[in-house]
């Protein structure tokens, strides 16, 4: 069954599961929304970066697009530092009766630790339409989900779960978003920034440490978080940003699930502009600049590397790429599940769609 699928946004991961959706056979993109005044009226295919039109152009009109009547609507506009303009954005489409797929509002990766001020107007709507929501990404999403779930499958039993993002962010085109949150750039004696605030960190990544430990049928005591920054001592110059000597260079982060004091499921990250960051943070496998990686320890221990981007596509740009797979691939099982706001959970485990024609 072919499906009629709104894109709304076209950021970073927005152009790419717009391309996505022009050029997969199973989807049928119907619209495409565009909040800047520059992208309004032009084609998905320019947006995207194809060359043949679609003849679907993109608006700024949310109401047009939500009495198209979709079957789908892949979203993926700045949601974390705009929640409540965001929020409305969403809920009209599920209030509507179209499944949403969604890289942001990452706190609704594991539903059931969202704050009841995102999950309650997204639960109404999805009751109000008939709707699903299901919000995933490569990290937190993937790595925390399917890439640990497929480590554990194969343990006979396990003491510790880590999780880990390893990335080399240098060519990663981002400063404004990611270069700004994680505070990449500031000197030693700034204000932290909000994500290295108490909380943050356990608010974003601790759904997935949770999805973990209801999997496993652990009792955590907590999930606490952490984190470090690293200053470099010259200057380093990358696309991410300048970063003058003594600005931070790395970040190390993690929001770790403790029982009796010992953290047993640990999901952190490891971001770094360029290789000479932070020496003594562990890197990726040789020959990569980036990993997600599950290592469980216990018998017989396991360890999986997870990379994306073979050949001349940069690890940053593949992640973001991945990222939008992650829910375009998504978007039948969606389509297919019950109402309400899913989990990786509730869909089947594998979910490939038509990648291949
Ligand atoms: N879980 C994961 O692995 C993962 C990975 C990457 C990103 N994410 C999440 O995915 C989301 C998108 O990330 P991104 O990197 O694509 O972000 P981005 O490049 O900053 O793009 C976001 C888009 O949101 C739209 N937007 C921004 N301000 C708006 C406004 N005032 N009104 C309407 N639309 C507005 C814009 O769309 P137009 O340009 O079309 O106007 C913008 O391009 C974020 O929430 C991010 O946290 C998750």
């Amino acid at each position: 069954m072919t499906r009629r699928v709104i894109q709304f946004s076209t950021g970073n991961v927005g152009r790419e599961s717009l391309r996505m959706l022009i050029e997969r056979p199973d989807l049928e993109l119907v619209g495409v929304h565009a909040s800047s005044p520059g992208k309004v009226g032009q084609d998905a295919a320019t947006l995207a970066g194809l060359a043949e039109p679609t003849g679907v152009l993109a608006t700024d009109d949310r109401d047009a697009l939500v009495a198209l009547g979709a079957d789908c609507v892949v979203f993926t506009a700045q949601a974390e530092t705009r929640p409540e303009e965001a929020l409305a954005d969403l809920c009209a489409f599920l209030a509507a009766g179209s499944d949403v797929v969604s890289t942001s509002f990452v706190w609704l990766v594991n539903p059931a630790g969202a704050d009841a001020w995102l999950l309650g107007p997204v639960e109404d709507a999805c009751r109000a339409g008939g709707s699903s929501l299901y919000v995933n990404g490569i990290d937190p999403g993937y790595s925390g989900d399917t890439l640990a779930y497929a480590a554990l499958g194969l343990a006979g039993t396990a003491t510790k779960v880590v999780v880990q993002e390893i990335f080399d962010y240098a060519d990663y085109d981002d400063g404004d978003f990611t270069g700004v949150t994680f505070g990449f750039g500031r000197p030693a004696d700034a204000d932290p920034v909000m994500m290295a605030l108490p909380g943050v960190v356990a608010s974003v990544w601790g759904g997935s440490v949770r999805l973990l430990a209801d999997a496993l049928g652990v009792e955590l005591d907590e999930v606490r978080d952490r984190w470090e920054n690293w200053h470099t001592p010259t200057r380093i110059g990358c696309t991410m940003m300048d970063v003058p000597a003594g600005g931070v260079a790395a970040v190390r982060f993690a929001a770790e699930g403790v029982v009796d004091g010992e953290p047993v499921i640990v999901v952190e990250h490891v971001n770094r502009l360029t290789e000479t960051a932070a020496p003594d943070w562990g890197y990726p496998p040789v020959g990569h600049t980036g990993v997600h990686r599950v290592r469980v320890e216990g018998h017989p221990g396991i360890e999986i590397n997870s990379h994306v981007g073979l050949g001349d596509v940069a690890t940053t740009h593949a992640g973001v790429v991945s990222t939008a797979a992650r829910v375009v691939n998504a978007i039948d099982a969606v389509c297919a599940a019950r109402p309400g706001v899913l989990t990786v959970d509730d869909l089947p485990v594998n979910l490939v769609g038509r990648v291949m024609s």
